[in-house]
This record gives structure tokens, sequence and C-alpha cells, in this order.
């Protein structure tokens, strides 16, 4: 596996590549885990060669949030994706990254879709989320990229932001992996204490109760939600939202919607889990 951190060698490197064959990417914030893993996986199966990024994104974190103290764990990371058969990891600094200050970048912004849900409990993250984005596609210039689909409003602002754009790359989404107890991994985890991790898997529980519910016909949107916040607050959740939306485009849906998802966002200890049930599928 090549290690690179400058744009220069990345551009010359990609460029011999595509001459012989396509380019797979999967961009990451590091603290790699088996859902990581899995996206190196499909990438894989996908491409000739595989990309992989890691870099700890200041621009989509908030003020108070966990930007100085998200889990960076370069060398294990850069084993475990070795071991993955990935061809190249690319590891930017902040400074190669964004060279200039932060308010004098330029930005990528999906309007509407950035604004609900996680959106409005963090502004300005997907802003931040679709500029490194797209700056790691022209830098990296794959032919596909690969996300989780435990992260599906990050999954929709990216379509969306390529389809807008017309940006030449194929985004697939890859299924969440979970642990034997339904948890979505997530890096996010690790911030949880022995206590928490039992509680967390109630957060996967709740939102299967809700499609459960959703799957044998009712439309009691609201009182769905309200009732799996309360189930979640009562376990010990502070939850951002508990949220059944159209899965097009996170809209509120009409009263026979089937096209639907069930998402969440609630507060564990230090940790802020995401979860969510696609059902339009
Ligand atoms: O999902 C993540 O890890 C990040 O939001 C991403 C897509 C790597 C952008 O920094």
């Amino acid at each position: 596996m090549i290690t690179l951190s400058d744009l220069s060698a990345l551009r010359t490197q990609i460029e011999s590549w595509r001459r012989g064959g396509n380019v797979a990417f999967v961009p990451t914030m590091g603290n790699l885990h088996e859902g990581h893993l899995a996206l190196v996986r499909a990438a894989r199966k996908l491409a000739d060669r595989v990309v992989v990024s890691i870099f700890v994104n200041p621009l989509q974190f908030g003020a108070g949030e966990d930007f100085d103290n998200y889990p960076r764990t370069m060398e294990r990371d850069s084993s475990m994706l070795e071991g993955e058969g990935t061809d190249l990891l690319f590891a930017p600094s902040v400074a190669v990254m964004y060279p200039k200050p932060q308010e004098q970048q330029t930005r990528v912004e999906v309007p509407g879709l950035s604004s609900l849900l996680c959106g409005a409990c963090r502004p300005g993250h997907f802003v931040g989320v679709s500029t490194v984005v797209c700056k790691l596609f022209n830098m990296v210039q794959p032919d596909i990229a690969v996300f989780g689909k435990k992260d599906f409003q990050q999954l929709m602002v990216i379509r969306r932001m390529v389809d807008d754009l017309a940006m030449p790359v194929r985004v697939v989404g890859a299924e969440t992996v979970r642990e034997a107890d339904g948890l979505a991994m997530s890096s996010r985890n690790g911030y949880l204490s022995p206590d928490e991790r039992r509680t967390a898997p109630i957060l996967y529980r709740v939102l299967s109760g809700v499609a459960t519910r959703l799957r044998e016909g009712s439309d009691d949107y609201e009182g769905l939600q309200v009732q799996a916040a309360r189930e979640l607050e009562e376990s010990g959740f502070t939850p951002d939202y508990v949220a059944i939306r159209r899965a097009s485009d996170l809209q509120e849906p009409e009263a026979d919607e089937k096209d639907l998802v069930v998402l969440a966002a609630a507060n564990l200890g230090k940790a802020r889990l995401i979860d969510n049930i696609d059902l339009s599928r």
C-alpha cells in the first residue's frame, strides 16, 4: 500500500492507474472499524484500484464538538487498510486540504437537505461534509465512491451534490454494519462507558419497533415519533430527533407514503449516535 499526504504525488499515481483501469474511493476520518472495512471490501469488488482517505475534517465540526478529541489512530488504521488490500492511503494534513484560512475557503452547499435533521442540530455540518468530499473527489478523481448507509442524510447530500454539479463519480451506498446486539458500528461508540455501551443498542431496537409499526400499516407518524423519543429518554438517551421521513428527499411524508425511512440521532454520555432503517427498499 502506498501512503501519500501530498497532492502532486497523489495526482501522478492516480493518473497512471486511470490509464489502465478504474479507481474506487472510500473517504474516512480514520479510527477505522469493521464498518469502514466493509466499505473498502465493497470498493475492492467494484474497481481495479482502491484509494482510502483519512482526514479529520475541521470544517464539518461545530464549536464545542469533538474535533480536538476525535480519535486519531493512523498506525492501526494503516495496517488495517493494508490487510484489506488497499492500494493507496491518502492522508493529507489540514494545511494541504485548507491552505487558506477557513473563512476564505470556497464552500459547497446542498440547500434544503443540508439544513434538516442532523443539519438543524449541527449547523454548518453538511456544508463541511460536501465541501471536503467535493475537494477529495477533485484530488482523487475516482470513478466510484463508497459511503455507508448509516449516515443516510450524508449519503443523500453527497448524491445530490454529485448530481447537481455533474461530477463524474458513481456514488455507491453500502449497508450498515452492526455489532451482534444491533448497535451500528461507529467511531463514536468508543466514547461510550461500559454501562452506556450496554444501553446503546436500545437505539436500534426503538427504531426497529417504529419500523414494525409502519410496516403493519400505521401512519400515525407524529405519535410514533413522540413515543420513540420518550422510550429513548427513559433509557437514558437525550434524543436530538426521531423522524419518519420520505426516503427520497427527507421531507415529511403524506399519510399513505410507502417510501419511508425512520431516522434518529441521540446523545448517550459523550457519544452522539445516529441510526436509521430504510423501509423504501
Ligand atoms: O463519514 C465520514 O467519515 C465523513 O463525514 C466523510 C465523508 C469522510 C467526510 O469527512
